[in-house]
């Protein structure tokens, strides 16, 4: 029997002994149960302990005393009671970006909320141009791809969306202190703790498909940002002072996201914008707004049904779809 064959069983004693953790399954039973080999079981369990998987093996049975945090197909389905988020999983230890995969799935017919997850991306992109630091392990790098029916200009929204759905599960894990700078930044005490990178495959009048990037530093101690990114970024365990159990948070993620999807379907984000103001960074703050084409000085004021910010400036209010804000220090 070779390695593969080895995996396959792992795998199938792994769906059978992950229904009743702790619980004491008999050897025979277990070979009876999956027409396998009974001697051939404990090579099995060793593929599990080798996947990071605690079980304890006697000469007449088995028992699973633990399951690793990894971002697996396995232990991000357990228990996930989402209705279409994260139903159809494609996990990878190692990618270039998540996004190009949710991309080709998106050209070749993927379902509604199939989401891409990586433990390291080695090609991870940020918003204009940038990279995403993914290291190995740490953090959840993941690419969510949808199928709206709502018409091109209603997309920017998503970004907000995603956003909301993000400091809600954060806000889970360090209560207080989580702050979305818009678009689509994800703060914590004025540091970045995650980020959003939508990509939309449209014609003029209709979406084909819509990838949200997800990139959250969740288990990142300081010493794993490179030295251009301590001053700037963060990450859950850093600010709630504990590990973080991956799998969980991105479960609730997941459920989060979900959740405000299916609102966002009905309304955009009309529902949503009173939680957007509370968890914003930039409202009552004096800031400056590169668009892109200019760049604009004036008062954040508020937050429109589109996911637009409303700046003042020289006395009048103007909104904005996109751009990178700052809050400028007054004195
Ligand atoms: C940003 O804030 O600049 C956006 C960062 C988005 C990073 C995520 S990680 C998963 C997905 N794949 C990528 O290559 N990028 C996004």
């Amino acid at each position: 029997m070779n390695r593969t064959e080895i995996e396959q069983l792992a795998d199938r004693l792994l769906l059978l002994i992950r229904t009743r953790p702790g619980h004491h399954f008999s050897l025979d039973r277990i070979a009876e149960d999956l027409v396998a080999d009974r001697a051939l079981l404990p090579l099995a369990a060793a593929q599990l302990e080798a996947w990071g998987y605690t079980v304890s093996l006697t000469a007449t049975d088995i028992r699973l005393l633990g399951t690793p945090d990894s971002l697996t197909a396995t232990e991000l389905s357990w228990g996930l009671d989402t209705r279409f988020i994260g139903r159809r999983l494609l996990t990878f230890h190692q990618v270039k970006s998540t996004n190009d995969i949710a991309f080709r799935e998106g050209e070749s017919g993927g379902a509604e909320g199939t989401v891409v997850v990586a433990e390291q991306q080695v090609a991870g992109r940020g918003r204009l141009g940038r990279t995403w630091h993914s290291p190995a392990g740490t953090g959840a790098y993941l690419s969510i791809l949808l199928r709206p029916k709502f018409l091109p200009e209603n997309a920017p929204g998503l970004s907000l969306m995603t956003a909301l759905a993000l400091a809600q599960t954060l806000e889970h894990y360090c209560p207080g202190q989580v702050k979305i700078k818009w678009p689509n930044d994800i703060m914590i005490l004025g540091k970045k703790v995650s980020g959003i990178l939508p990509e939309l495959a449209a014609d003029r009048e209709r979406i084909n498909y819509v990838v949200v990037g997800v990139g959250i530093n969740i288990n990142h101690r300081p010493f794993d940002f490179p030295p251009d990114l301590s001053q700037l970024a963060t990450s859950v365990r850093i600010a709630s002072g504990r590990e973080i159990p991956r799998v969980e948070l991105v479960q609730r993620f997941f459920r989060e996201f979900e959740r405000e999807y299916l609102l966002y379907q009905q309304e955009f984000l009309a529902p949503s914008l009173p939680r957007l103001r509370r968890y914003s960074s930039l409202l009552g703050q004096p800031v400056r707004l590169d668009t892109g084409q200019g760049v604009v000085d004036g008062l954040a004021v508020d937050l429109d049904a589109n996911g637009c910010l409303v700046v003042e400036h020289n006395g009048r209010r103007h909104t904005y779809s996109s751009g990178d804000a700052t809050i400028v220090k007054t004195r």
